[in-house]
């Protein structure tokens, strides 16, 4: 194994380094894009996808379904909810959608129909046998989908490297529908399908009062908030913010995005989401030590380096290398967390930068196993935001994808 290139690993740290003015220049174009994209969504790299949801009233009850589906694992859970934030997971069913040498719904070579079997499998083992009693589904399906209606989403297209074929284009809820009926669950009714931004401010704001923005900080990064007037009336928006393009990019994401599944696309969260900052790590430790190798650093790694936790074990283990002294020691920090500082920094900017637009100081509710795990990123958070003045502050909430589906399904069971 090669000398570390010291050199390389400071000059990489000072390119992570985030300034007050890049922040301030972030969160005013936010805003420009926001109200550029809603006056005409072609014209702005936000997307504006509206759920066709408001906030909850608080009074929604019942016992549902909650299909999760965002990342590495999907979830069903049976959940039950009873009026301003109380409720109850009766049963949760979980798996992976990719195990290695035995299968992968999510690879190349998977197909919208297998992948939905598979989750109409794990729906049935959440029924314990009852293919009887009438059960409303809610969905959180967490990748940008134009919404038909609050039911019906067709993917746009598929975020966070996932390549499952023949779902691009094509409305979700047929898919898990034509599943669901091949195995006769004709009882399971899928009654919305929703973001899981919009999951979290539907369940942030089931708690707390004054709720208006719900983010995902965690494999992928997003953000929605509830817009006082679209076309006249409240409407959650799922802006895709990942995709944020007005951002200056460094070398080490410029490389990221030219070797990822999608060049070109999802900036932001290339810059900022659990799937990413490993890598951006992985690329510059791969610099320094000359090698050929990709490392396999994930946040988890960043997020204990960058508060000195276990630094030589984790480097050792995951790009073979004996850190020398403490001068290395320090770079490998410094490094991490200046990755890490710049994620929260530029994730609180564009919380600002809606504040800007709806003009009301806002909670936000964050959910997200970086934001959710890690305190001291949330407090970068909090910090940013204060420095904007006002009461601006964020608040995690627990199972906001499964909570946010159940009131999404009970909220649609109103309007039935
Ligand atoms: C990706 C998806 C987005 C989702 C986010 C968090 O950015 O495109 O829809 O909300 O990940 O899971």
């Amino acid at each position: 194994m090669s000398e570390l290139n010291k050199v390389v690993m400071g000059n990489a740290a000072r390119e992570f380094d985030v300034s007050a003015n890049t922040l301030l220049d972030l969160r005013k174009n936010f805003t420009k894009e926001l109200e550029e994209g809603l006056a005409d969504p072609s014209k702005s790299s936000l997307k504006i996808l509206p759920s066709f949801l408001t906030t909850p009233t608080g009074d929604e009850t019942g016992t549902y379904l909650a299909l999760d589906f965002g990342g590495t694992n999907v979830r069903v859970l049976k959940v039950k909810i009873w009026k301003h934030g109380n409720y109850k997971i009766l049963k949760k069913v979980e798996f992976p959608l990719k195990m290695e040498g035995k299968y992968d719904f999510i690879g190349k070579n998977a197909t919208g129909e297998g992948l939905f079997d598979f989750i109409t499998k794990l729906i049935e083992l959440s029924l314990d046998g009852n293919t009887e009693d009438e059960i409303l589904l809610g969905h959180t399906f967490s990748f940008p989908s134009e919404q038909l209606d609050l039911a019906n989403a067709k993917l746009i297209s598929w975020t966070k490297e996932f390549q499952t074929q023949g779902v691009e284009g094509v409305n979700v809820t047929e898919l898990l529908s034509k599943s669901l009926l091949k195995r006769n669950l004709t009882n399971v009714k899928p009654v919305a399908v929703i973001n899981d931004t919009v999951a979290t401010l539907l369940a942030g704001a089931y708690t707390h009062a004054n709720t208006l923005i719900g983010s995902i900080y965690a494999t992928g990064h997003n953000t929605c908030y509830l817009e006082p007037n679209y076309n006249g009336e409240p409407m959650i928006i799922n802006l895709e913010s990942g995709g944020f393009s007005k951002v200056e990019q460094n070398t080490y994401d410029k490389l990221l995005d030219k070797t990822s599944e999608k060049p070109g696309e999802q900036f932001l969260e290339k810059m900022v989401s659990g799937r990413y900052v490993g890598e951006l790590y992985s690329l510059v430790v791969k610099q320094a030590l000359s090698s050929e190798e990709n490392f396999a650093f994930d946040s988890l790694d960043l997020c204990n380096i960058a508060q000195s936790v276990d630094v030589k074990k984790i480097v050792k283990e995951k790009a073979g290398y004996d850190i020398q002294d403490k001068e290395e020691e320090e770079l490998f920090i410094k490094l991490a967390t200046n990755i890490m500082n710049r994620s929260a920094s530029l994730i609180s900017a564009t919380f600002l930068g809606i504040y800007y637009h709806i003009r009301k100081l806002p909670t936000i509710a964050v959910d997200g196993s970086l934001y959710v795990k890690n305190r001291f990123l949330q407090n970068i958070i909090d910090e940013n935001l204060k420095k904007a003045g006002g009461n601006i502050r964020s608040f995690k909430v627990d199972d906001g994808s499964a909570l946010g589906a159940a009131i999404a399904a009970a909220m649609a069971e109103g309007k039935m």
